[in-house]
């Protein structure tokens, strides 16, 4: 730390560093046109609604899916739709000899990578003093929301280093933040914390060479979205009074993936209608 204005005012050699070349023009900066992405989760949901973000913006996709092959039928329309090369990728990212060898397959097939999206997650619901040992490890490792995004953050990270350029973005939660109600669910919550802190503490790791952000989504209308028992209480903690449609976050992934955001890096980005206000 520097302790005096004079140390403060040592010049050091490389800084400042040069700006990007970033397009001035604001539309020109979210083109993703010639961007390669990939996204876990891809087949439904957040990661679908992502997807096809990112193919509406120009980017070739490679869509991650792990039970849901419907993935592989939406990445054919999504290539014809919108005049992008779209594939889809069986891999359950709790395998982490299948993570790396998948990663290695999409750069492979599309010469390079420029951004992840680590969206996969799963939750089990419970108080602690319900839930299992095996349903906390599932949450925590088998089930993709601590060692799934790690290991694809590993990877990835590898590729990043290696080309010198590249964009993590991961979708954690509200509940990294906040006690989430009215259902106690310790372990979700917990996770989601580790991953949130995880990207943050990247973002400095690589900072010589890739950008990492977060973002926590509150409640959304997919199958992780809010249950029928908790739906009402949402609705009431939620400033806006409602649920986020998926077309919601498209925006923000588009920000944080594209060229409009490369000042931006450690940054967890909540969007939630407002529910962690009060
Ligand atoms: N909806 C919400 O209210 C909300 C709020 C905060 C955070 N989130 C987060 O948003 C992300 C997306 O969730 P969603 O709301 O869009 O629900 P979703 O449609 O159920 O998406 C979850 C996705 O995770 C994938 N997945 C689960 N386990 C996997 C594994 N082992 N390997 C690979 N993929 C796996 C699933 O793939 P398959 O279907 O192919 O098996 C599914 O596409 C999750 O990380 C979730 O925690 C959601």
């Amino acid at each position: 730390m520097s302790m005096t204005l004079q140390d403060c005012a040592t010049v050091r050699e490389g800084f400042p560093r040069p700006f990007p070349n970033t397009p001035t023009n604001v539309l020109e900066q979210f083109s993703l046109r010639g961007k390669v992405v990939v996204i876990t989760g891809a087949a439904d949901g957040i990661g679908y609604a992502v997807a096809e973000a990112m193919a509406e913006a120009g980017a070739d996709i490679a869509m991650w899916y792990n039970s849901n092959d419907v993935a592989v039928a939406k990445a054919q329309s999504l290539s014809q739709e919108h005049n992008v090369k779209a594939t889809a990728y069986k891999v359950d990212v709790s395998d982490p000899d299948t993570v790396q060898r998948r990663i290695q397959e999409v750069v492979t097939d599309f010469g390079k990578l420029d951004v992840f999206i680590a969206n996969a997650g799963m939750a089990i619901s419970k108080p602690l003093l319900q839930q299992t040992l095996e349903e906390y490890r599932k949450q925590m490792s088998v089930n993709g929301n601590v060692d799934g995004v790690l290991y694809c953050a590993k990877h990835a990270g590898d590729i990043f280093q290696r080309q010198g350029f590249g964009n993590l973005i991961i979708t954690s939660s509200m509940s990294a933040q906040i006690v989430n109600v009215p259902v106690d669910q310790p372990v979700y919550n917990a996770s989601k914390a580790f991953i949130t802190h995880f990207g943050k503490s990247l973002a400095r790791e690589w900072r010589e060479f890739a950008r990492v952000n977060i973002v926590s989504p509150g409640f959304f209308d997919t199958k992780m979205g809010a249950s029928t028992e908790t739906v009402q209480e949402a609705y009431r903690m939620t400033v806006l009074g409602r649920q986020g449609h998926t077309k919601e976050i498209k925006g923000l992934y588009l920000y944080l993936a594209s060229d409009a955001s490369t000042y931006m890096t450690g940054s967890d980005v909540i969007i939630d209608g407002g529910y962690v206000l009060p």
